[in-house]
């Protein structure tokens, strides 16, 4: 678990991060409506998460460093207390309980917000808030200033009114070691769960009941939810990047890709793997997959603090534009190739991305105009991909085939850590499982 000195360390350092005289507010994330009045299971948003590790709805994180205190001033509202709501609803804890739990100077409930909010705005020059249009602060907040403007006391109303999620992102792309060991225990639980897919699919089984074995073994590992979209599609269904129907069923011969991940105490992990669902790969299966896991090794193998995504990118560019030379499924030179892009239509998203609360994780991929090196404390995935569409202009026994190879790697001072290891890649260790099965 990441400890309660950990949330409290990130919220003084956020505060030091803004102009002298500002007040934070950060809200909790909505439940949202699903059908009717059925609701989607909560989920707590990622930036609150990160500074408070507290999973209700409806409450507020303040933070002050106002000159008038001598420390950072932390204050947070809480769902009130409500013996009728909470047989309803399920159980809050509470402003008393919070109030110590979290370790705060004060403590309100939510229904004193707009109260609370008038004599904490009032008196500070900077007002730092989630600017993103789900946020739940800001018309109460631009109420709340509309009222100060126009108070006899005209002047408290803050000067300026700024985003504070960049400064929470920045923070973000860092990982603790707590992080990191999070992190490492979403990527093994996602990893048995990868395996037991492999185990389980066979001809005629559908893609939603391997969806099901996936989710089975991360809720039985404790983590109760994917952190995105599971992914399982066979034969030309592997071709369709973001392909989540996970419908029809499985046919023999055919190539299966899975792209899942759990989410372990907000955390994320995101590996894709392809495998055969006979067991064995055939020749054009075979020729395809091993360019893609060549250039995802080679990537790994390469990459280091100081190097960027778009190193990484070409690196696998390079390599996936060799083998489909290799195999005729690209003609011309590598150089006409790299320079067309010609390659694109067959290996066309990103080499990999942030990865932490959200799947694709915040934080800005530039710094000073420039793209931003990688550094010891990141995480990413890398990711390459070959995917060959039924009506692409190749020999008929590469048509439909899609592969893609994703791992999460940790940047370290050296090189890179990966942490989604336990679930095999190399052909001969997939089939080796495969049989076992
Ligand atoms: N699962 C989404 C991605 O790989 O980026
Ligand atoms: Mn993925
Ligand atoms: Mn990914």
């Amino acid at each position: 678990m990441i400890s309660k000195e950990e949330f409290i360390s990130r919220q003084h350092r956020l505060l030091s991060l803004c102009e002298p005289e500002s007040v934070c507010v950060v809200p909790a994330a909505k439940v949202k409506t699903r059908s009717q009045n059925t609701t989607f299971p909560f989920r707590q948003d990622s930036d609150f998460w990160y500074l408070t590790g507290f999973d209700e709805p409806e409450s507020w994180l303040l933070l002050s460093n106002h000159s008038q205190f001598s420390d950072p001033y932390r204050a947070m509202a809480f769902k009130a207390k409500d013996k009728s709501a909470e047989i309803w609803e399920g159980r809050r804890l509470g402003v008393d309980a919070g109030l110590s739990f979290f370790a705060l100077d004060e403590g309100f409930t939510s229904e004193q917000l707009a109260d609370v909010l008038y004599e904490w705005l009032g008196g500070h020059d900077h007002i730092y808030f989630p600017m993103h249009g789900e946020c739940a602060a800001t018309a109460t907040i631009m109420e709340v200033c509309k009222t100060l403007h126009h108070a006899p006391k005209e002047n408290l109303a803050p000067a300026s009114l700024r985003d504070v999620s960049p400064l929470i992102h920045e923070m973000r792309v860092f990982k603790s070691s707590a992080e990191i060991a999070m992190m490492k225990a979403a990527a093994k639980i996602s990893c048995e769960a990868h395996k037991r897919a492999m185990r389980f699919a066979h001809p005629g089984c559908y893609e939603y009941q391997i969806e099901a074995e996936l989710h089975h073994e991360f809720a039985m590992a404790g983590a109760r939810f994917p952190a995105y979209g599971t992914i399982v599609g066979s034969g030309e269904n592997a071709c369709i990047l973001h392909y989540t129907e996970n419908s029809d069923v499985v046919n023999d011969g055919a190539l299966i890709l899975i792209d899942a991940g759990a989410e372990y105490n907000g955390y994320a992990a995101d590996i894709t793997r392809t495998f055969p669902v006979s067991g064995k790969f055939n020749q054009p299966q075979r020729e395809i997959y091993s360019i893609v896991l060549k250039a995802q090794k080679q990537v790994i193998d390469r990459l280091g603090p100081g190097m960027t995504l778009s190193d990484a990118n070409s690196i696998a560019t390079q390599i996936i534009v060799e083998g489909l030379l290799d195999i005729g499924v690209l003609t011309g030179s590598v150089s006409e190739n790299l320079e067309s892009q010609a390659y694109r239509q067959y290996f066309m998203h990103g080499i990999g991305h942030y990865l932490g609360l959200d799947v694709h994780d915040v934080g800005d991929h530039k710094q000073d105009g420039e793209e931003r090196t990688l550094q010891p404390g990141m995480v990413i995935t890398i990711e390459p991909g070959i995917y060959i569409g039924a009506d692409a202009p190749v020999a008929q026994k590469y048509k439909g085939i899609g592969v893609r190879i994703e791992d999460n790697l940790v940047i370290t001072a050296t090189g890179v850590e990966v942490i989604t290891e336990y679930v095999p890649k190399e052909i001969d260790d997939i089939e080796a499982l495969m049989r076992k099965a």
